[in-house]
């Protein structure tokens, strides 16, 4: 993937994703709370997915109550992912809205930070289902409406530690890892054959749940807050850019 920043000056308008549709997973807190929230600001319906339903419905309440486009919300735990669910998701979409134009892959576990042999093997395995595998089979069941997109954008999300696993990050490093090598093989397939582009981002650190519990000592005050990326977030979705095969980092 190419290295790639946020152009200097980018400005996103208030109406930048008017009409479009956008699938946010991990909606209910963290990054993709706050991205969610600002997609509908700037004109998306947001398809809020995650597992705590009560997140889900505070955004949801948030941007009904703004008078913004009525997002849908979508319970799913993506460690326990099954054919039928999916398909019944991607029915529903596809007669509610008729296509996606964008998927945010955000939701992901940390598991634990352990050395490795230590590590509990079912954490691992459940790590590795949420974080890479579910961005998978996701992506596989989502292609068709995707396809419909004149300009669809599909954003995974990596880590500091998916470019380079470090010591003791165990699962959380190499299904970051996995992220960084299905993008890739992502981005060069739809190259020639469709118009779904792909990206992938590295938020850095920010003042999130997963960060405190990763970081326990740490000020959080001393931080970014996940505002601070919401400009890079809207970029990506932007269908009049043209960004494809791109690592972005904060
Ligand atoms: N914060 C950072 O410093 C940082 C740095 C680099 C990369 N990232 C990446 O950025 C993304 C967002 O992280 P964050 O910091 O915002 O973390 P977060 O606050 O912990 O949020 C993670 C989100 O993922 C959802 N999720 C977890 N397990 C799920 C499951 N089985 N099924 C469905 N949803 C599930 C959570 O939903 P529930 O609340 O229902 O569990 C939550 O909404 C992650 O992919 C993370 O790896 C974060």
């Amino acid at each position: 993937m190419k290295a790639k920043e946020l152009p200097e000056g980018f400005a996103p308008a208030s109406d930048l994703l008017e009409g479009r549709i956008i699938l946010v997973t991990g909606a209910g807190s963290g990054i993709g709370r706050t991205v969610a929230l600002a997609y509908a600001q700037h004109g998306a319906t947001v398809l809020l997915l995650g597992r705590t339903v009560s997140g889900l419905e505070t955004v949801y309440d948030e941007i009904v109550k703004a008078s913004l486009p009525e997002p849908g919300i979508i319970p799913l735990d993506l460690g326990k992912l099954e054919p039928a669910t999916l398909d019944q998701i991607s029915e529903v979409i596809t007669q509610r809205y008729g296509r996606l134009d964008g998927l945010l892959h955000n939701a992901g576990m940390l598991g634990d930070r352990v050395p490795f042999e230590s590590c509990d093997l079912n954490v691992w395995q459940k790590v590795m289902d949420v974080n890479y595998t579910a961005v998978v089979i996701l992506t596989r069941y989502l292609m068709d409406l995707l396809k419909t997109s004149d300009n669809a954008s599909v954003v995974l999300t990596s880590s500091g530690v998916g470019a380079r696993p470090r010591a003791y990050w165990g699962s959380y490093a190499v299904s970051k890892y996995a992220i960084e090598g299905l993008a890739e093989l992502l981005a060069d397939e739809f190259e020639n054959t469709s118009r779904i582009r792909v990206n992938v981002i590295n938020p850095g650190a920010t003042r999130t749940p997963m960060r405190a519990a990763a970081y326990p000592n740490e000020d959080p005050r001393e931080l970014k807050t996940a505002d601070a990326l919401v400009p890079l977030y809207l970029y990506l979705m932007d269908p009049k850019l043209a960004a494809h095969g791109c690592r972005f980092t904060f």
